[in-house]
């Protein structure tokens, strides 16, 4: 027993505090080219198949460059002692016990966090994600992808024998995705999909917040994935165990659309941007009095509200372009980028006082509302516009970093 005992590999400790993937230390000298996480709970019976069948894969693929990381939430049936004994006879097997975290999606960055690879993937280890799809995700990566999906809605995919019901709830999911976060879960045709590999260049140093299972969409809505591949899958049928998915992984994928749908809401931003606003109106009231009113140089009203507004504008702009989209702004830094995000600017904050004009008489004229309350209505609807249009058009249009 002692013999078979040191002949174990010890298991990996479980990492702690935020769910954040590390860049690798420069020429570290464990790096591997691949990791691929196999979180388990009740895997008793499929464990051994599994690590058998992707090792088989692997050794030929990858030989010494690889490593399977079995994450187990400290399984009844005791599959990660099960793994554990599994690593005297697979020297590229770690098993990872954890005792206070539970949970697909956690359980994955977890592995990932204590993983060696420039690849991470992830797999179910109940042999419903087919081992041998992994060579056809690597070679997508090794064309250069930032994360490689198996999915079971393209040509050559699809699910074995689920139940309507089970389609429908799947392809239900996906539908709610598409409309609360259509930026990510319309980047892939299987965002459902528990099968997938990424970078780590792609997700090092981002804060992760996984929830309940569906760990691809927290990936592709946080990473920088620019180049996603897709390869087609089959999901087959259970041989052994059943599946944990219980009504509180549907509530957790809304939760999670709706964290990810609001983390991705610039509100941040768009507080700095109403500050500048706010300094803009100092500048316009502070110079139409200095210019119009008759104590001081008495001019016309009309022209001292122009000049007044127009100075109130380049005021909003030097603020914004420095400090509300500074980041953007630094990726841009040429007199050129400059002058063409100003003229845009101007267009559409000059756009935006036509619409608060109209705004404010429609309500004031029509609806009979108070001239000052439709005046703030009438500012606040403004700000939004002038922000969003400046943050998509002026700025954002021409960031070498964003997202396709
Ligand atoms: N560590 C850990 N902790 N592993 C878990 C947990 C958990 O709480 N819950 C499930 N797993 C493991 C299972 O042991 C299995 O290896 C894998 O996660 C998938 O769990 P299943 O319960 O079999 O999920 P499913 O087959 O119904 O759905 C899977 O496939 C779909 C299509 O890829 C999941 O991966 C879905 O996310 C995925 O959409
Ligand atoms: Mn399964």
């Amino acid at each position: 027993m002692a013999s078979e005992k040191s002949s174990l590999a010890p298991l990996i400790g479980v990492p702690i505090g935020p769910y954040r993937i590390d860049p690798k230390s420069a020429g570290s000298t464990d790096s591997l080219h691949l990791s691929v996480i196999v979180p388990t709970y009740r895997e008793s019976k499929n464990i051994a198949e599994m690590v058998r069948r992707l090792t088989e894969l692997l050794d030929r693929a990858f030989p010494h460059r690889y490593e399977i990381i079995v994450v187990d939430d400290n399984s009844p049936d005791r599959t990660w002692e099960l793994a554990h004994r599994l690593t005297a006879d697979y020297p590229s097997l770690r098993v990872m016990r954890r005792e206070h975290e539970r949970g697909l999606s956690t359980a994955v960055i977890r592995g990932w966090q204590a993983a060696r690879g420039d690849i991470l993937a992830v797999i179910d280890a109940d042999l419903q994600h087919p081992p041998e799809v992994t060579l056809d995700l690597c070679k997508v990566m090794d064309r250069g992808a930032d994360i490689a999906v198996a999915t079971r809605y393209i040509e050559g995919g699809g699910v074995s024998d689920w139940s309507i019901f089970r389609r429908f709830i799947s392809r239900g999911a996906q539908l709610i995705g598409l409309v609360v976060l259509p930026g990510v879960v319309g980047r892939v045709t299987d965002p459902m999909s528990g099968y997938f590999m990424v970078r780590r260049s792609a997700i090092q140093g981002v804060d992760l917040h996984p929830l309940g299972y569906k760990i691809l969409i927290e990936v592709l809505g946080r990473g920088q994935c620019r180049w996603i591949g897709e390869v087609p899958y089959v999901f087959r049928e259970r041989d052994h165990g059943e599946s944990k998915v219980t009504r509180t992984v549907y509530v957790d994928y809304l939760r999670h659309l709706l964290r990810l749908r609001f983390s991705a809401l610039p509100i941040s931003r768009f507080v700095r941007f109403a500050a500048v606003g706010c300094s803009g109106v100092v500048v316009d009231m502070g110079l139409l009095f200095l210019l119009s009113d008759p104590t001081m140089l008495g001019w016309g009203l009309t022209r001292s509200k122009l000049i007044a507004s127009e100075v109130a504008l380049i005021n909003n702009f030097v603020w914004n372009d420095a400090w509300t989209f500074g980041d953007i702004s630094a990726r841009q830094l040429g007199a050129k980028d400059r002058l063409r995000r100003f003229a845009k600017f101007q267009l559409i904050c000059l756009a935006g006082l036509v619409l608060n004009t109209v705004l404010l008489n429609l309500q004031f004229n029509l609806l009979g509302m108070n001239r000052y309350v439709a005046n703030a209505v009438a500012i606040i609807v403004v700000t939004g516009w002038n922000f969003w249009l400046n943050l998509k058009l002026s700025w954002r249009v021409a960031d070498p970093a964003r997202k396709p």
